[in-house]
């Protein structure tokens, strides 16, 4: 099966069903936290994350199964800094993978609660005995998850975003921004889905991480241009908002043609870093040209 379009499905439900099962049912108290969680995780989103956990996975022969925790716990973290992107002293978006948004279906604290609450099920699911193979190299995936998602990583890059908000960044400092908020989480997707299976030999996670930084940067700069090209109604999210909030973006610095263009010179270093991977790459490579092709 090389087919991408299939094989990117079966991940959405394989992820949708992990999901489901590692969630909290609604009817468990406290049960609108607990519905509000399930509301955010399930039914929607492209699933990226788990597809580049999978696809690592693969490159370097992790068993699928082994694969399932690291898929959801970093999920879970992207869809906590969803929740919390879109509050109202963050984007104050109203639409999420053609939703309500958390806040707007259930209330700010609620949303402020659910993105608490995942990130702490995110570890938890990483640090059960079958989410690795070797206990060592658990705790570093555990500490490659923790870093990604700090000041360090995701929650750092958020907090450059709103400090640059209505400025003007250069390219360097958005680059900055870019890696923190966007490819860090995305980098760890790669590296935990590889490390499930045990520990790497220097080259190969040196090709992983290098690929993983240009697509990581590659999916930014593309959710950028699509804020400006794609309607809302194919996003899923409100489309033009980062103009309209004055949000510092690559289109701040560069035309859609040159965004586009830097996209895709990402895209081969990325391409070029796999190469060694030979056919256990494909679905790397498959959703690297996804993440730069995309309309949604
Ligand atoms: C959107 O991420 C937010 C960014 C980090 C750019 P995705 O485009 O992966 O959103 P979903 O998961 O498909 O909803
Ligand atoms: C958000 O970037 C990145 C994170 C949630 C960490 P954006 O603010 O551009 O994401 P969207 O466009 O709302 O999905
Ligand atoms: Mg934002
Ligand atoms: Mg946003
Ligand atoms: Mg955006």
């Amino acid at each position: 099966m090389t087919d991408f379009a299939a094989w990117s499905r079966a991940i959405q439900t394989r992820t949708e069903n992990v999901l489901a099962a590692l969630l909290p049912d609604a009817d468990i108290a406290p049960e609108q936290l607990h519905a509000a969680m399930r509301y955010v995780c399930l039914g929607g989103g492209k699933r990226v994350r788990p597809m580049l956990a999978y696809a690592a996975g693969e490159a370097v022969g992790t068993e699928v199964a082994r694969i399932d925790r690291a898929a959801a716990a970093v999920e879970m973290i992207h869809v906590y800094s969803l929740t919390h992107d879109d509050l109202p002293c963050m984007d104050d978006d109203d639409l999420r993978r053609g939703k309500p948004t958390c806040h707007v279906a259930y209330d700010e604290a609620t949303a402020l609660l659910v993105g608490d609450a995942l990130q702490s099920l995110a570890f938890e699911t990483l640090a059960h005995p079958v989410a690795a193979s070797e206990a060592g190299v658990q705790v570093e995936m555990l500490r490659l998850l923790a870093r990604a998602s700090g000041s360090r990583g995701m929650a750092g890059g958020q907090a450059v975003d709103l400090v640059a908000t209505g400025r003007a960044l250069d390219l360097a400092e958005l680059e900055f921004m870019h890696i923190h908020k966007t490819g860090a989480l995305i980098q760890s997707a790669v590296l935990l889905g590889a490390l499930a299976g045990g520990a790497l030999e220097t080259g190969t996670r040196e090709r992983l991480e290098r690929y993983a930084r240009c697509i990581g940067l590659a999916f930014q700069v593309m959710d950028d241009v699509l804020d400006a090209e794609t309607d809302t109604a194919t996003l899923g999210k409100t489309a033009g908002k980062d103009a309209a909030q004055g949000k510092a973006t690559y289109l701040t610095l560069m035309n859609v043609k040159e965004a586009r263009a830097y996209a895709h010179e990402l895209l081969d270093d990325a391409l070029e870093a796999i190469q060694p991977f030979g056919e256990r790459g494909l679905r790397l490579a498959q959703i690297a040209r996804f993440i730069v092709e995309r309309r949604y």
